[in-house]
C-alpha cells in the first residue's frame, strides 16, 4: 500500500477532517485502484475483502421485556384495553414534549392526516399544494375533502418542498399548503407559514417520519394548523401502529376529538352508551390504552436517543463531506434538527467515476451498511389512485374535463428535481444503525472510502 493512502485512511478513521477537509476532498478522487495495492482490509466486501462492518445492527423495534413487561401487563390485567387514562397520559407528554397545547392520538399517522383535513374548511373545488416525495398516505385526506392536490416541486439538496415553487403554484383556488418532513428531516416551515399567512391557506405538516425535528429550537409539527405523526413500527417513535395531531387550536382540536370517536362530543369517553349523541359526521380512529404504553415506554426514551442520533448524523456528514460521489443530505436556513428516520445522501456518479447508483448500493450494502434507493421513480402524481379519484362524480361535478385530463395533470404537475432525486437518493434506513458507536460510524467511513479507492475494480468486477 502506498504511504499516502495508509496516512489518509487512517486519518479517516481517528480525527476531525474539519480543518483539512477541502485539502482531502481533493486527494479523493485521485487514488484510483491502480494505485493501491491494498491489504486485506482495504479490499472491498464486494471485491472479496471483509466487511468494514462486521457486527451488524441492533434491531428495530426495541423491547426493554424486563422494565416495560411488567407496564404492559399491568394494563392487559386492569381489561382497560380501549381509550382511557393511558392514552390521555401519552397525549399530554407527547404534547408537553413538542411544547404545543393539544395532542390527539389516532390509529396511525394515515388517519391523522386523514382526520386534520377533515376538520378544516377545504371543500371541491379547492386547491392543495403538496410535496411530492412522499407516497399515497400524505394526500388521502386531501382527496377526502374532494380538493385538487397541486404538487409543487422539491429541493434536491434538501428533499424537501420548495417554497419558491409553492409561491408558483398559488391560485385564487389554492386552500393549503401540504409539506411532508420526508426521511425526517424539517421542511422549510418558517418560509412555508409565511407564504400561508400572506394567502390565507391550512397548512396540514406530514411529520409521520420527523419525531422531534427541530427549526431553531420548534418542532416540526408545532408550526402549520395541524402536526400529523405516524408511530408505525419502524418509526423513531414506534408503536406498531399509531398516529398523533398536535395542534395549537382548542376549538380543532375539539373538533378532531368528535370526529375520532363517533362524532360525539368532545372529551366523550370510550365505551360509554350515555353519551351516544353523534354531533358531527365522524369516524372511530382512537388508540388503544396498549397502544400507549408501548408509546409511553418508547417515550421515556426517544429524547435521549434523538440527541445521539443527531450527534451521529453530524460526525458521519462532516466525515462524508469529503467524498465527492456523496453528498450527505443538507438543512434548508434555520434547520437544526433531524429525527434521521433516514440518514439521507445524493449519489453523483461523476464523482466515483461513473459507478453506477446500483453499483455502489451493492458495494456498500456488501460492507455491512444497509442502504438503498429509496422511493421508487414512479412520480405520487402519476399514480392509478388519483386517475380513480378524477373518474368519480364528485370530481366530476366540480372539476372541469380539461382539470381530470390525466395526461394533462401529470404535465403540469411534473417535478424534475423529484425525478432527479429518485434517480440519485441514497437511504441509510435504520432508525438503530444511528444509535450505534462513534466506531460503528467510523465503519460507514471506512465502507465508502473503501468504494472510492476501488471504483475500478468494482465496475469490472
Ligand atoms: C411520510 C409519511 N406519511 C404518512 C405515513 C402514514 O403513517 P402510518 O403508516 O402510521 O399510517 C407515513 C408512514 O409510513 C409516512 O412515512
Amino acid at each position: 500500500m502506498k504511504k499516502d493512502n495508509v496516512s489518509r485512511r487512517s486519518f479517516l478513521q481517528s480525527s476531525g477532517l474539519t480543518a483539512v477537509g477541502a485539502v482531502l476532498a481533493a486527494q479523493v478522487p485521485s487514488v484510483s485502484a491502480q494505485d493501491v495495492a491494498p491489504t486485506d482490509a482495504a479490499v472491498p466486501a464486494i471485491l472479496g475483502g471483509p466487511k468494514a462492518h462486521k457486527s451488524g445492527w441492533k434491531g428495530w423495534p426495541q423491547w426493554d421485556a424486563e422494565a416495560w413487561g411488567p407496564k404492559m401487563d399491568a394494563v392487559m390485567k386492569s381489561r382497560n384495553w380501549s381509550r382511557s387514562g393511558k392514552v390521555s397520559e401519552f397525549e399530554k407528554k407527547w404534547a408537553d414534549m413538542n411544547g404545543v397545547k393539544h395532542c390527539l392520538t389516532t390509529v396511525n399517522g394515515t388517519n391523522a392526516l386523514s382526520a386534520a383535513w377533515m376538520q378544516l374548511d377545504i371543500r371541491p373545488g379547492d386547491e392543495v399544494i403538496c410535496s411530492p416525495y412522499t407516497f399515497s398516505a400524505s394526500v388521502f385526506g386531501v382527496l377526502y375533502k374532494g380538493a385538487m392536490p397541486v404538487w409543487a416541486d422539491i429541493d434536491p439538496m434538501t428533499f424537501q418542498i420548495d417554497p419558491e415553487k409553492i409561491k408558483e403554484k398559488i391560485t385564487p383556488r389554492t386552500k393549503g399548503i401540504l409539506p411532508v418532513h420526508i426521511c425526517g428531516y424539517p421542511s422549510d416551515m418558517p418560509t412555508i407559514m409565511k407564504i400561508a399567512k400572506e394567502h390565507n391557506l391550512f397548512v396540514v405538516e406530514d411529520a409521520c417520519q420527523a419525531h422531534l425535528a427541530e427549526i431553531d429550537g420548534k418542532k416540526v409539527g408545532t408550526f402549520g394548523n395541524a402536526g400529523c405523526f405516524s408511530f408505525q413500527g419502524s418509526k423513531t417513535l414506534p408503536i406498531g401502529e399509531g398516529g398523533a395531531i398536535l395542534t395549537n387550536d382548542t376549538d380543532y382540536y375539539h373538533h378532531l376529538y368528535s370526529y375520532h370517536n363517533f362524532g360525539y362530543a368532545s372529551g366523550s369517553v370510550a365505551g360509554q352508551i350515555s353519551s351516544i349523541t353523534a354531533v358531527i359526521l365522524a369516524n372511530k380512529i382512537r388508540m388503544a390504552e396498549y397502544q400507549a404504553v408501548i408509546g409511553l415506554c418508547q417515550m421515556e426514551k426517544i429524547e435521549e436517543q434523538h440527541k445521539l442520533r443527531n450527534e451521529n448524523a453530524s460526525y458521519l456528514t462532516e466525515k462524508l463531506s469529503v467524498y465527492p460521489g456523496v453528498t450527505p443530505v443538507k438543512f434548508h436556513k434555520g434547520g437544526t434538527q433531524a429525527s434521521y428516520y433516514i440518514y439521507s445522501m445524493i449519489y453523483n456518479q461523476e464523482g466515483l467515476d461513473g459507478l453506477s447508483r446500483e453499483r455502489f448500493i451493492e458495494a456498500l450494502s456488501a460492507e455491512g451498511v444497509p442502504v438503498g434507493s429509496g422511493y421508487p421513480n414512479d412520480p405520487i402524481y402519476t399514480q392509478p389512485f388519483l386517475h380513480e379519484v378524477f373518474k368519480s362524480d364528485i370530481y366530476k361535478k366540480f372539476y372541469s374535463e380539461d382539470e381530470l385530463d390525466f395526461e394533462k395533470y401529470k404535465q403540469r404537475n411534473h417535478c424534475p428535481a423529484l425525478i432527479k432525486t429518485f434517480n440519485t437518493a441514497l437511504w441509510i434506513w435504520n432508525p438503530a444503525l444511528m444509535l450505534g458507536s462513534k466506531s460503528d460510524m467510523d465503519n460507514i467511513v471506512n465502507a465508502v472510502d473503501k468504494i472510492h479507492n476501488n471504483v475500478a475494480k468494482i465496475k469490472t468486477a
